[in-house]
């Protein structure tokens, strides 16, 4: 049977204030009325037999409640601490069957043209089948930092590269036969957890640990603090020699940072003036005086005012007034 496994524990810090702890951006209602992760949930409808939600257990009633309301079977895996993908993905894969077929991805993603992305997942099922992680390829549009790089030669990937420097982003960009890695991956739950028993043991044996003194799915603090906190990304895409990829055709954006966001709304129409800038969350007029493709971001109680370039850094912040307290 097909899972589709839906990750939801990620803050969105590079997305503060819009997006909060209590609120991560994926439960903002911002696409005519539905989120980001009711969007998720229903495009997987017609695919997965059923859904698992691994999120955290500081908003895991907002996933709840869509559920809820979504009349589809589901299973809610509470996370007491985030413990980035890779573990994430590992209790999914333990509280599967083995040789069920775990379609994941994130909840914070706008995808159009169902027909192609249907095709896509199709054909990775298939692939999925034969014992191969399948990647989805996405074209490349400019040296982005943020995401995975994926070498490959039709569907067999070369190389892995997670989030490289411009320079080698640039690099891979000329080179013309590198796509971005979609975040979406496919697999049988058993290649997944072999794959990561072989490359990084360490998460393999503590959330096996964690897993197994799982209450009704919620995870225990302490064992899950012993989990090394590292992405699927590092632990089991750049290393593993399984990686197979589907080159995607469908629209796909990440509103992972101030900058797509931005490239996603001037594309919607949102008004830029003539230097770039734009103003976000106001409805006031905003003027901009000497300053270029600055982004300004406006909430109730938190302002944020940015260099569009600098948007991966909007992290930093979070991570000091999280310090901070
Ligand atoms: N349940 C759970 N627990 N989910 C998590 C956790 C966690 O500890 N950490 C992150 N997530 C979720 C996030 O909410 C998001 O939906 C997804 O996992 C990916 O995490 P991000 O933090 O958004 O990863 P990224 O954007 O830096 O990089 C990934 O996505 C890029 C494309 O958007 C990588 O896969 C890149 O290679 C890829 O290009
Ligand atoms: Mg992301």
């Amino acid at each position: 049977s097909i899972t589709h496994v839906v990750l939801t524990g990620g803050i969105g810090s590079r997305l503060w204030p819009l997006s909060r702890k209590s609120m991560p951006k994926q439960y903002l209602s911002l696409f005519e009325g539905q989120s980001l992760f009711e969007l998720t949930v229903n495009r997987n409808r017609a695919i997965a037999d059923k859904i698992m939600v691994v999120g955290n257990v500081d908003n895991c009633h907002l996933s709840k409640k869509v559920m809820e309301k979504s009349n589809l079977p589901y299973v809610n895996i509470v996370e007491a601490t985030p413990r980035n993908t890779a573990a994430a993905i590992a209790f999914a894969a333990f509280a599967s069957d083995p040789n069920d077929i775990l379609i994941v991805t994130p909840s914070d993603h706008i995808i159009d043209d169902m027909d192609k992305y249907k095709e896509a997942m199709d054909e990775a099922v298939n692939k999925a089948d034969n014992g191969f992680i399948v990647t989805f390829g996405i074209q490349p549009t400019k040296p982005e930092t943020g995401y995975g790089y994926i070498e490959r030669k039709g569907d067999n990937v070369l190389s892995f590269r997670e989030k490289p420097n411009e320079i080698t982003a640039m690099n891979f960009i000329e080179k013309g036969n590198f796509l971005w890695n979609s975040g979406m991956f496919c697999f049988k739950a058993s290649t997944f957890l072999e794959e990561l028993k072989a490359f990084q043991l360490d998460v393999y044996e503590a959330s096996k640990i964690a897993w197994e003194k799982n209450k009704e799915g919620e995870l225990d603090y302490e064992l899950s603090m012993a989990i090394p906190s590292i992405s699927v990304d590092y632990a089991v895409m750049e290393r593993s020699k399984k990686i197979k990829v589907v080159a995607s055709s469908f629209v796909w954006s990440d509103l992972g940072s101030f900058e797509s966001v931005y490239d996603y709304l001037v594309a919607k129409g949102h008004p830029i003036d003539e230097n770039g800038n734009m103003a976000i969350g106001t409805d006031n007029y905003t003027a901009f005086v000497g300053v270029k493709d600055t982004i300004f971001v406006f909430t109730e109680d938190a302002n944020l005012i940015l260099k569009k370039k600098a948007s991966q850094d909007v992290k930093k912040i979070y991570t000091k007034l999280e310090k901070e307290g």
